[in-house]
């Protein structure tokens, strides 16, 4: 079943066209990974699907319903979540409370459950002994794992992962990876932006080439990597 369809979805800044008439579908259970050199609009993509900046053409819909003029705060309760690229926590409120505060966020569900579900949440992504520290004091691979708990606790069913992976070393990178896997093998919906490329590609099933705001390419990650055009514009960047 189709989770996300993109139609036609374009959008300009000024003269600058960040998006150009994309269009693609994600299934449900699909992990799409987003490659493209710096600026090529991958952020904005995340913008538009949840709805902080608004598509000037084009429609998306999500579940089966048209979300395009659909606030953000709806895009999310409905089911899509993200991470940002630039790690925002409340940084004096503790791991634990930027949990609750995304947990409760709009949710109609009681105050234990919450707190239970983002115990679990903690647990999953290995930040459970920082529960109790403000979000201000932690290093950057405990930042990105919080960026990804803060997500998980709006119960996504499609994650939006803006390159969670960058500044990490190799170690920690591997670790957040195996993370992720267990996030999409619990049958979240995922779509990753990352220069990584070995890490997104050891998860994704399809990637999505993107390039001045238009979609370059769409496929298995063997083939898009081994596209003569993605490689020119990767030139200069590591493969
Ligand atoms: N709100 C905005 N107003 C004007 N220009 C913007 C705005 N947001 C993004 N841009 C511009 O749109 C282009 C695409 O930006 P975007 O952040 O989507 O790139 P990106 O592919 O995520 O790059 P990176 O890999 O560096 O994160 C850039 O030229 C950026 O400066
Ligand atoms: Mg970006």
């Amino acid at each position: 079943m189709t989770l996300l369809q993109l139609d036609g979805i374009s959008k300009s800044f000024g003269a600058l066209t960040v998006a150009d008439d994309i269009t693609f579908s994600v299934s449900e259970g699909e992990a799409l990974g987003i490659i493209g050199p710096n600026g090529a609009g991958k952020s904005t993509l995340f913008n538009l699907i949840t709805g902080t900046i608004g598509a000037d053409k084009g429609s998306i819909r999500f579940l089966g319903e048209d979300v395009t003029r659909v606030s953000p705060m709806q895009r999310c309760l409905s089911g899509i979540g993200r991470t940002f690229q630039i790690p925002q926590p409340f940084e004096k409120l503790t791991v634990f409370e930027n949990l609750l505060v995304a947990g409760a966020f709009g949710q109609q569900r009681g105050e234990r459950e919450v707190a239970s579900e983002c115990a679990e949440i903690l647990v999953e992504t290995g930040l459970i002994a920082e529960a109790n520290k403000p979000a201000g004091s932690l290093s950057l691979l405990q930042r990105k794992r919080l960026e990804l708990a803060r997500a998980l606790a709006t119960k996504p069913k499609l994650l939006l992962l803006d390159e969670i992976a960058g500044g990490l070393t190799e170690g920690e990178c591997a670790v957040l990876v195996e993370t992720i896997r267990a996030v999409h093998r619990r049958g979240v919906t995922v779509i990753w932006i990352e220069h990584v490329l070995h890490a997104l590609n050891s998860v994704v099933d399809h990637l999505l080439v993107l390039h001045f705001g238009r979609v370059l390419g769409l496929g298995a990650p063997q083939d898009m990597m081994n596209s003569q055009e993605v490689r020119e514009i990767y030139l200069g960047m590591e493969v």
